[in-house]
């Protein structure tokens, strides 16, 4: 045959395994208000940018009437392309073709393009949409997510991983997704769990939806598996195109810098705490005083919200912020806020990126639900995260910092690199209500007229210890600045660590408090 003949043939050939499953599973797809896997990918990537990968790949299963079944690209499209101009290597699922079920030949495509991911030293993405293990294929198919699993344990902290869950995500499939470091969910499309709702009725007799059981929101805002919510898949495709902007391609680069800009005017900065330190505020308007644009690519927005964690930019280089939020239970650690905190700060600090942590909070959350929960291993999880970091770390302080807050919210004690507070920073022990019952709970007790006796030793207290000044004088905090000095001043502390190194002991891996 000619080459001309060949290229034809070529052509016809692609354009078969380019249709999927066909029209009818095509048109179910779409019914569902789902993107076909193909379009997906091209609507994520540059355009003319993706190169698709192992198009012929072809399934090996004898039984259960595989022997002459045929697979468009064994169910799971993948290659190469560019977001922004950054290259990623991409997965994604065709629930078109036997429902994206996954068997040994279409996980060894997905474990190829990881492998190629990690060699090439660039992110990730998968899209996933399947029924989960190729119930025909037996073994082969559980073979195939342990081996996804293990390069994603692998490839952690080296490239960034993102999952991104359009349509079903269910059994063990879940855990890729959840060994990587960002999963995207779209509202009614996204689906997560490990036993279906079939499964929960004849086991437990109970009937739940698919939808109430791991639909995106439950995720975004109970299970805290997923970091982004979008309404639409475009969405969150755009979602996924701000955070490839901000994070680097690898753990040895630093994030692609841009031209720097000048925060918006919001509110002005000193303007924000309000003058009653029981009045919450939104400690996002800090974020936005502080930032180029005053943007702030926020993680996890809807999960854990009294502690705020995501991505700015401060004269065009990313950062990471931590800061409590004093809107929801006044800015207290709790079990999922330390767990939601914890991780970031391992992520920011895996892949080069400095972290400014905003603290106000008035200590952990006390309660029996709390303690039971296991508060005290979770609330560790900050800790050991905060004291592993080897990124230049900066704190301020901007109200209260009690007790053991004070020491979890990357205290001077932890490694903190600067510890700056405002005047309206309180660092004590506890709060002054409940130190001045505690130490002069006699005085109180005896005095003629109890409530002015303790409202005279909150006062003393408030005068010796809620302030910066015990601090500042043992030198725990570097400087007391206005609020309106903090942006140069971070921007200073960030030259100044551009070339830091810090260096911890030698061992084969740490044993944090997972
Ligand atoms: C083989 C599958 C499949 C699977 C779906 N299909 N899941 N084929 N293995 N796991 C096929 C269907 O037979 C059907 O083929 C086509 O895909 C579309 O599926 P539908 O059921 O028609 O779609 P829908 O009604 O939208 O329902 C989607 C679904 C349902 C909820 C995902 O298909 C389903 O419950 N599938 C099984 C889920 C499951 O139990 N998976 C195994 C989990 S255990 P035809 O030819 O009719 O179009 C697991 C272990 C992993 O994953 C452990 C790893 C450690």
């Amino acid at each position: 045959m000619s080459l001309k003949k060949n290229i034809i043939a070529l052509r016809q050939k692609k354009a078969i395994v380019e249709k999927g499953g066909g029209d009818k599973a095509l048109e179910k797809q779409i019914a569902m208000g789902k993107m076909p896997a193909r379009v997906r990918i091209l609507a994520l990537l540059d355009e003319g940018s993706f190169h698709e990968y192992d198009m012929f790949v072809e399934h090996e299963e004898q039984n259960f009437g595989m022997a002459n079944k045929e697979l468009p690209a064994e169910g799971v499209i993948t290659g190469t392309g560019t977001i922004n101009g950054a290259p990623v290597c991409i997965y994604a699922q065709d629930f078109t073709v036997m429902g994206g079920s996954l068997g040994l030949k279409h996980a060894r495509k997905i474990t190829k393009i990881m492998d190629h991911a990690l060699k090439m030293k660039i992110p990730c993405i998968g899209i996933n949409d399947s029924g989960g293990a190729r119930i025909q294929e037996g073994i082969g198919a559980l073979a195939g997510y342990g081996e996804i699993f293990f390069r994603n344990t692998m490839a952690s902290g080296v490239i960034p991983q993102l999952s991104v869950i359009l349509g079903p995500c269910a059994g063990g499939a879940v855990y890729s997704p959840a060994l990587t470091d960002f999963v995207f969910v779209v509202e009614n499309i996204s689906k997560m769990f490990i036993t279906g709702p079939n499964v929960i009725e004849t086991v437990l007799g109970e009937k739940i939806s698919q939808e109430d059981l791991g639909g995106a929101r439950v995720h975004a805002e109970i299970t805290g598996n997923a970091h982004f919510y979008a309404t639409s898949e475009m969405e969150c495709f755009k979602q996924i195109k701000t955070l490839i902007s901000l994070i680097p391609h690898n753990n040895e680069v630093k994030a692609k810098s841009v031209a720097p800009k000048e925060p918006k005017f919001r509110k002005k900065i000193e303007n924000i705490i309000p003058s009653d330190p029981k009045q919450p505020y939104d400690v996002r308007d800090v974020i936005y005083a502080l930032t180029d644009e005053s943007k702030f690519f926020e993680v996890q927005e809807l999960w854990a919200a009294n502690i705020v964690i995501g991505f700015g930019r401060m004269k065009g280089e990313t950062v990471g912020f931590v800061a409590n939020q004093p809107l929801y239970l006044a800015g207290v650690l709790d079990c999922d806020a330390s767990d939601k905190a914890a991780r970031f700060i391992r992520f920011c600090d895996a892949f080069n990126i400095p972290i400014i942590t905003l603290e106000d909070m008035p200590g952990y959350l006390p309660g029996v639900d709390q303690e039971h929960a296991g508060v005290i291993r979770h609330g560790a999880k900050m800790l050991y995260a905060y004291s592993e970091a080897t990124v230049p770390t900066i704190t301020i302080i901007l109200r209260k910092a009690y007790g053991g807050g004070y020491i979890a919210m990357n205290s001077r004690h932890l490694g903190a690199d600067f510890v700056y507070a405002w005047p309206s920073a309180e660092i004590a022990v506890m709060g002054p209500e409940g130190a001045a019952n505690i130490i002069f709970r006699k005085e109180i007790m005896e005095a003629e007229d109890e409530d002015a006796m303790r409202q005279q030793k909150v006062k003393e207290y408030v005068e010796k210890f809620a302030n910066p000044f015990v601090a500042a004088s043992k030198g725990y905090i570097d400087a007391v600045i206005e609020p309106a000095e903090t942006r140069d001043l971070l921007l200073h502390s960030m030259e100044v660590s551009r070339l830091k190194e810090e260096h911890r002991p030698m061992k084969k891996h740490g044993i944090p408090p997972f």
